[in-house]
């Protein structure tokens, strides 16, 4: 059944645009950036992060981007990365010497720090043991201009295993470590500044004061960027990319899908039709949250209740995989049939965000981490619509800020991560079906209920129930039952790469326990999962 409270007309459309900037053009980028250049380290994500929460934009490149490329964007300052490979290793990312030069202030960060000193002629060389881990800094006088400020003893993070023996002519050795000669160094003169230490970490108490230092201090930076100053900027590139053509967008009932739809209406009104596909494997009473937040924003929003539809063709199906994939099939068979109802439709709306750009080698061709099979529930480029993507350059937690400015309730802005192909993969060993998920939403509900009441929603990374299909003796009343036993999986994770069993207080499990056995029929069983991924994963398939 569709739920169409709104029919979008092929003609006699009221264009409707909100109060805001009407210029078409994008304003040309006249805002203060940093480009990061990417040697493959982990943090070099995190590197941008923190820069941006200095209030300074910054962007990811590959360490090899074209010297042109790089003046063109009149950067603020230049940040050279960590990187895994040793500086005397075949195929070690090299540092082009013109960088340098640039008349740009340039901070070189662990490998990149290395990768400065060798090209202008210092001593580095391969230390036997290296250094990982927290480690004590000591400053070498008053710390110079980079350094200024910070107490004369203090704990970084370091991970190399090259060290830095000797600085180069015309530069000061700031500090040392007990495996670090030379742990920071600066040529202020030439605007080069180096550290072993990884300032991006929590691990380095003081490293968000030294990356401010360089870049208000040093390169001058006003420090006024903030994830809202995009939804003008956005606005404006929206209206010039789609003109007057009909926009459409798929809803997951995640806050980057449902950010992205409310600031694509922003900037064109209802030119835009946002598609929820509710395969009524959402948690409970999610698909209708979500519809209340976008239409009392004034959204177009059609909600396709496909449940059964998904229902019976995932009937019989054991195995993860073909779940997934059913579920994947269903879900874009269904929005197309939706889409193929609108008129002049151009465009599809995308809540791509920068960790999925750069982790699909669009940015960043260095970093090594892939997401592979996590995009379910995403529409394909097959479609045939150019592709709108609000939040490209946006990581989650500014996007979240973005949300909470566009006016979306927190209840949306702050909802945990779900899976595309939802509570379907949460019900593991035997087929999806009425009974079993119906257990599960009210499981999953009365966990999320106590969770939230006990303040510790927003602590997890996500906090949910799993329904394995096994079925134990229980005793209730004077009766024996032979019922399904709940999994409770809480895990805490800055980026689900790596996560680790939270530590519920035992108070909350009783009620939660106490309160999934007395409510929720076919369960008679409570059980906590307390593994760390690795080696297991977040979520059991
Ligand atoms: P794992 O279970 O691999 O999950 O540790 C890492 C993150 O990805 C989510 N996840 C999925 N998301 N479709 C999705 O859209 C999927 O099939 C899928 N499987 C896992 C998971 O919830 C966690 O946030």
């Amino acid at each position: 059944m569709t739920d169409r409270t709104f029919a979008p007309a092929a003609d006699g459309r009221e264009e409707v645009r909100p109060e805001g900037p009407l210029e078409v053009d994008p304003p040309e980028t006249a805002r203060e950036e940093v480009l990061v250049l990417d040697f493959g380290g982990q943090y070099s994500q995190l590197i941008a992060r923190r820069i941006r929460e200095c209030g300074v934009y910054a962007e990811l490149l590959p360490h090899d981007t074209e010297l042109d490329a790089v003046r063109e964007r009149r950067p603020a300052a230049l940040v050279l990365s960590g990187g895994p490979a040793s500086v005397y290793s075949d195929g070690a990312p090299a540092l082009r010497r013109e960088l340098l030069d640039l008349g740009i202030p340039v901070l070189g960060i662990c490998y990149g720090m290395q990768a400065m000193v060798l090209r202008l002629g210092g001593r580095v060389e391969g230390a036997e043991a290296g250094e990982f881990g927290r480690t004590s800094l000591t400053l070498a006088g008053d710390g110079g201009r980079l350094l200024e400020g910070l107490p004369a003893e203090q704990q970084c993070w370091m991970s190399h295993r090259d060290t830095v023996f000797e600085a180069p002519a015309g530069f000061t050795a700031l500090a040392a470590s007990p495996g670090s000669p030379v742990a920071a160094c600066e040529d202020p003169e030439r605007g080069l500044y180096g550290i072993q230490f990884h300032p991006e970490v929590v691990h380095t108490p003081y490293g968000q004061r030294v990356l401010e230092r360089f870049l208000r201090e040093i390169a001058g930076c006003a420090g006024s960027w903030s994830p809202a100053s995009v939804i003008d900027e956005q606005i404006a590139r929206i209206r010039a990319q789609v003109g007057d053509a009909g926009v459409i967008c798929g809803l997951s009932g995640g806050v980057d899908s449902a950010t992205a739809a409310v600031l694509v209406h922003r900037a064109i009104g209802d030119q835009l039709t946002c598609v929820l596909v509710d395969h009524g494997l959402m948690r409970k009473n999610e698909a209708q949250q979500v519809v209340a937040a976008m239409r009392g924003l004034g959204v177009n929003l059609v909600h396709v209740d496909a449940g059964e539809r998904f229902l019976s063709r995932l009937a019989g199906v054991d195995e993860p995989e073909r779940k997934r994939k059913i579920i994947g099939e269903e879900f874009i068979r269904t929005f197309e049939d939706e889409a193929a109802k609108l008129a002049d439709v151009g465009f599809l709306v995308q809540g791509t965000l920068y960790s999925d750009v750069i982790e699909s080698g669009g940015d960043g061709r260095t970093a090594d981490t892939i997401k592979s099979h996590h995009n379910v529930g995403g529409l394909p480029s097959e479609l045939g619509f150019d592709l709108v993507e609000p939040l490209r350059m946006l990581f989650k937690d500014e996007v979240r800020a973005v949300a909470g400015e566009l006016g979306l309730p927190d209840r949306v802005v702050w909802r945990q991560p779900f899976p595309g192909p939802g509570l379907a993969i949460r019900i593991v060993g035997g087929e999806v079906n009425a009974d079993r998920l119906e257990a599960l939403r009210e499981a999953d509900a009365i966990l999320q209920e106590e969770v939230r009441a006990a303040g510790l929603y927003r602590d997890l990374w996500q906090s949910f129930c799993v329904l394995p299909v096994v079925r134990s003796v229980g005793v209730q009343g004077d009766g024996r039952t032979y019922a399904y036993p709940i999994v409770i999986r809480a895990v805490t994770s800055q980026d689900a790469m790596t996560a680790d069993w939270a530590r519920l207080p035992y108070d909350l499990l009783e009620r939660v326990s106490n309160r999934i056995i007395n409510e929720v029929a076919h369960v008679n069983r409570v059980a906590l999962d307390i593994s760390s991924k690795p080696p297991a994963t977040i979520e059991w398939e």
